[in-house]
């Protein structure tokens, strides 16, 4: 039996997210280890439930934030993942451990990137009235969402969308793009290569297939 694509996902709370890619693993990938800078964080337990190792990075254990990134490169290295998936990971990734994963670290951001990055994103796009949202699986670079982007899935904005409405639509199209882009990635359908992204014809099919949009197409519902 041929080994399976290994994941490392890395979760600071809910793991709405990470539930979706552990519900979403068919064979393709396996959900290696789930590792939290959070030892509260309600995302581990899916990974109790589903026997995965769990790791904790705990900034109290350190005597800086920034000897706790590099442990937390450590931990993820201890598992020696083929890709490393953050799913509401609440550090900002210092450019050593982005270096050291460069091309294996991935990022989901609830929002169609280059706009809208950073914080209170749903908000931000009511208020400059959008017609459409979403969001964006991308690599990670040193630039806080600004990495090479691989895939994202958009959203109409409702005449009744309320900030929470939204989040709740938007969180609905990360848990179907989410375990999909890992899904190709594993196939090796996505792969990156010097800070470019590339997607197979049958990468490309699939994706138009449901609905997602990928580098380079435009975008559909
Ligand atoms: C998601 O909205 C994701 O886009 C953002 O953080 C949130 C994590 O939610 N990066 P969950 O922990 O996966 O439920």
């Amino acid at each position: 039996m041929s080994k399976l694509f290994r994941i490392a996902v890395l979760i600071s709370g809910r793991g709405s997210n990470l539930q979706a890619i552990i519900e979403g693993a068919n064979g393709t990938y396996e959900v290696a280890a789930v590792i939290s800078n959070n030892s509260e964080a309600a995302g581990l337990n899916y990974a109790r439930a589903h026997h995965i190792p769990i790791a904790i990075v705990d900034r109290a254990e350190h005597a800086t934030l920034s000897d706790a990134k590099l442990a937390l490169l450590e931990r993820i290295q201890d598992f020696a993942p083929d890709l490393v998936v953050l799913a509401g990971f609440m550090w900002v990734l210092p450019a050593a451990v982005v270096s050291a994963l460069r091309g294996k670290l991935i990022n989901i951001h609830p929002s169609l990137l280059p706009k809208f990055p950073g914080l209170d994103t749903h908000k931000r796009v009511l208020e400059a009235h959008e017609e459409e949202h979403g969001c964006t699986v991308h690599y990670v670079n040193e630039e806080v969402d600004g990495g090479p982007r691989i895939a994202q899935c958009a959203i109409q904005i409702l005449e009744d969308d309320t900030e929470d409405i939204l989040a709740g639509r938007v969180l609905e199209t990360e848990h179907r793009l989410y375990p999909w882009v890992v899904e190709a990635i594993a196939l090796g359908d996505i792969t990156y290569t010097n800070g470019k992204v590339s997607m197979t014809a049958a990468g490309r099919e699939r994706a138009a297939a449901v609905g997602f949009g990928v580098p380079g197409e435009v975008l559909k519902g």
